[in-house]
């Protein structure tokens, strides 16, 4: 539209009613997270051990301890026995910190913008495109249907890949860029993935690294930190599914019998 507002609809294995999450692209989504969005972004909502759990990138226990302790960051806000503020590596149990203490930190470093924690932003960016349509409950059957839950993950793609030179004519204001995805078209984050540069996956992933694929991965990376169970709960879904459709043909059948000898 005339902002240029351009989000293209993406596949991706979480989508639909049976859709689950790819173990190894969240795997390949944590480590361009880790080498990139780490910089700047915080991911409080997720702990170590997290990344362990079924329906995650599940990487192997003995490999979180390690990651936890190797963190670029320390947690803070802890005093110890005389009371005074202490700062420590992180464990398993742990939040996913990012650089900054906060808000008020973050901006100063980050000339006055604030780099959001990005634990819930797929599922908030999913919302709020949805939000004028939610306001009947018609609306939001009609995106589920559809399959349109996935309106953060392919938001948060375009705007990976959405870095364009400005059109002619057009001003980026100081210390901005120009996105074909983000409302206005400018913000503050500078590029954060190089078409020249991806993050490699190690070890090879049996997929090319690429800018593309790189802000594929590390979407599903962020979509499965916004909404962990997904994975369980469609399976849930379907299994109460088809225990109702079992019981419903069961009482059928006994409905039958009982009443067989009445005319
Ligand atoms: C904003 C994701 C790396 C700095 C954002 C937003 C997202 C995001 C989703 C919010 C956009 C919105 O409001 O809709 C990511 C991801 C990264 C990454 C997935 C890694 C691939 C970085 C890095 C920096 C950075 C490395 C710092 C050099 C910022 C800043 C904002 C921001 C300053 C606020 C922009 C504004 O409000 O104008 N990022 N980011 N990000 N990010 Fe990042």
């Amino acid at each position: 539209d005339s902002e240029g507002h351009a989000i293209e609809r993406q596949e991706w294995s979480f989508g639909g009613f049976t859709g689950q999450y790819d173990q190894a692209q969240l795997q390949r989504g944590f480590q361009v997270y880790q080498q990139v969005c780490t910089a700047c972004h915080g991911l409080k909502r997720v702990r170590f051990r997290n990344l362990a759990e079924p329906g995650g990138p599940m990487f192997p226990e003995a490999a979180i301890k390690a990651l936890a302790a190797s963190w670029p960051y320390q947690i803070s806000g802890e005093l110890d026995d005389q009371g005074n503020p202490i700062d420590r590596l992180p464990g398993p149990a742990d939040q996913m910190v990012g650089p900054y203490k906060n808000d008020v930190q973050a901006r100063a470093a980050q000339g006055g913008a604030l780099p959001p924690d990005l634990s819930l932003i797929v599922k908030a960016r999913t919302i709020e495109t949805h939000a004028p349509w939610y306001s009947h409950w018609f609306h939001m059957l009609v995106d589920v249907v559809t399959g349109y839950q996935e309106a953060g993950a392919d938001y948060l793609y375009a705007l990976l890949t959405g870095y364009h030179d400005a059109p002619a004519g057009v001003t980026v204001g100081d210390g901005m860029y120009y996105n074909t995805a983000f409302h206005g078209n400018q913000l503050a984050m500078p590029p954060p993935l190089i078409k020249d540069a991806p993050v490699e996956y190690q070890p090879e992933a049996g997929v090319k690294a690429t800018l593309e694929q790189n802000a594929r991965d590390v979407t599903a990376f962020l979509a499965w930190a916004s909404d962990p169970t997904l994975d369980t709960r469609k399976r849930l879904g379907w299994q109460v599914m088809l225990y109702l459709l079992i019981t419903t043909v069961l009482l059928y059948l006994v409905k039958r019998k009982i009443w067989s000898r009445i005319e």
